[in-house]
């Protein structure tokens, strides 16, 4: 047991408290950005007069020499330490003596873990973002590609109308768009630095918030000590955030219609899995895996947003809780991401599959309708008509555009033999052109959008 604070004490702590007490086994994840802060600290002490400069430079010496020996294994974080700011502080002590003892002046571990916090979700963050980006950047590729390829398009989980690949994964485009903006937007609210709010009244020494602030980056110092301490909105945020990159994932997972009634696409041998008795199956587990720990994900938010609720001004050790969940929910995030974009990266798009399905299941039918409304009948009556000529196509085990002039003309006379052209995939899809539409030239707009947008993020 190695602690920061026995001299009050007279007695050990119970083993079983400080097990329970410790957060090392975890927090040991930002070693690196709690050695940032503190050399920013050393830093701005020395230049507010309350260090020498010799004493700057013997700690920050000393504190890379733990970072380097951590890095490169001859420095093992161990147990034997409550938390990892004891532990940088009493390898400082070790290396250096005395010196050591005077990192902590004006600070305290409420708001050097708060700081430590901020600047690993900053960090992750920014990696966040760049695989959000990535998966943009395949997915409008893949819109490129398929702006002519034919597919139904679902409501009710029932063939709706036709639509195009590109059209659909150009909705999950918008929604990654979303999730990009949301990280943006975390990023700047949160990027104060709470460093110099000590436990939660500040301190008495000249501290140069300001200063600190520069030194790592952030816009400027958080503007109450004890808001400072006690704030994890950002966390919060995040997770709100990650848990709907998770949703938008697991959506996507249902949609790749991978079964063997759809066959839509078929995924890479590399991002299938295979059954242990039936020899036959080629599996997505990576799709089904994702969509399963997108309820982890809730987990951690759930669970943050429950801790923080109780929790009065300003720090308790409650707010100790926020670390596993966030990590794991980061963790899990970045993988569930990365191993998405190398599955959608890799399939197969069966275009015949996709198109003859798009016609077998009526999904032009409102444009039969509509042929019927652009030669003078009533959208109402239309829409009856159509439906008894589908009725007829049921009976019948044939599509629209297999049915009969006679036929047609049998239930409304208006009919004449461009109705065919008027009903096939490619006019059905071509005249949809408003804004936001499946048709070629409304899609070739939004690519343009979007290419701007990705030319823009990918600098
Ligand atoms: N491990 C603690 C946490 O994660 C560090 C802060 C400890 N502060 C305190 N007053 N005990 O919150």
């Amino acid at each position: 047991m190695a602690q920061l604070w026995g001299g009050r004490f007279t007695k050990e702590t119970d083993q079983l408290v400080y097990n329970f007490n410790a957060s090392i086994s975890f927090d040991q994840k930002f070693y690196k950005q709690d050695i940032r802060g503190s050399i920013a600290h050393v830093t701005m002490l020395a230049a507010s007069g309350i260090l020498t400069e010799a004493e700057r430079d013997q700690i920050i010496d000393g504190l890379n020499s733990i970072l380097t020996d951590v890095e490169n294994g001859t420095l093992e974080i161990t147990s034997k330490y409550e938390d990892i700011h004891s532990f940088v502080e009493a390898n400082l002590i070790d290396r250096i003596g005395d010196t050591g003892k005077k990192l902590h002046t004006g600070r305290s571990r409420n708001d050097q873990v708060a700081l430590d916090m901020k600047l690993y979700v900053r960090d992750e963050i920014v990696e966040i973002k760049a695989l959000v980006l990535e998966l943009m950047n395949t997915l409008h590729s893949l819109m490129k590609e398929h702006i002519h390829t034919y597919m139904p398009g679902f409501t009710h989980l029932q063939k709706a109308q036709p639509i195009t690949l590109a059209h659909h994964f150009g909705a999950y485009m918008e929604m990654f768009k979303r999730d990009y903006g949301r990280l943006c937007d975390i990023y700047a609210r949160m990027n104060y630095c709470p460093l110099g709010s000590g436990a939660l009244a500040g301190t008495t020494y000249p501290l140069d918030r300001e200063l600190t602030a520069s030194l790592l980056d952030f816009a400027g110092p958080t503007l109450n000590s004890m808001d400072s301490v006690a704030d994890r909105d950002y966390c919060i945020e995040l997770l709100s955030a990650l848990s709907t990159i998770m949703m938008h994932l697991s959506r996507f997972s249902e949609d790749i219609w991978n079964t063997n009634e759809y066959q839509f696409v078929e995924l890479d041998d590399a991002y299938s899995t295979g059954s242990s008795i039936m020899p036959q199956k080629k599996n997505p587990d990576i799709a089904e895996l994702v969509r399963g720990k997108t309820g982890r994900v809730y987990g951690a938010l759930t669970s943050l947003l429950t801790t923080m609720k109780g929790i009065p001004l300003a720090y308790n050790k409650d707010m100790q809780e926020d670390k596993e969940f966030t990590f794991d929910a980061i963790d899990t995030v970045k993988g569930c991401i990365a191993l998405f974009n190398g599955m959608i990266k890799t399939m197969t798009v069966n275009k015949d599959r996709m198109e003859a399905s798009a016609k077998n299941g009526f999904t032009n039918a409102t444009d039969a309708a509509d042929y019927l409304v652009n030669h003078g009948v009533p959208f109402r009556d239309a829409h009856g008509i159509v439906g008894e000529l589908v009725l007829t196509c049921i009976e019948r085990n044939i599509s629209l555009d297999e049915l009969p002039l006679d036929d047609y003309k049998a239930i409304c006379p208006v009919f004449e033999d461009d109705i065919y052209l008027a009903i096939s995939m490619e006019e059905c899809v071509n005249k949809r052109n408003t804004i936001g539409a499946p048709g070629p030239e409304a899609m070739n707009k939004i690519i343009e959008i979007n290419e701007a947008y990705l030319k823009d993020l990918n600098k």
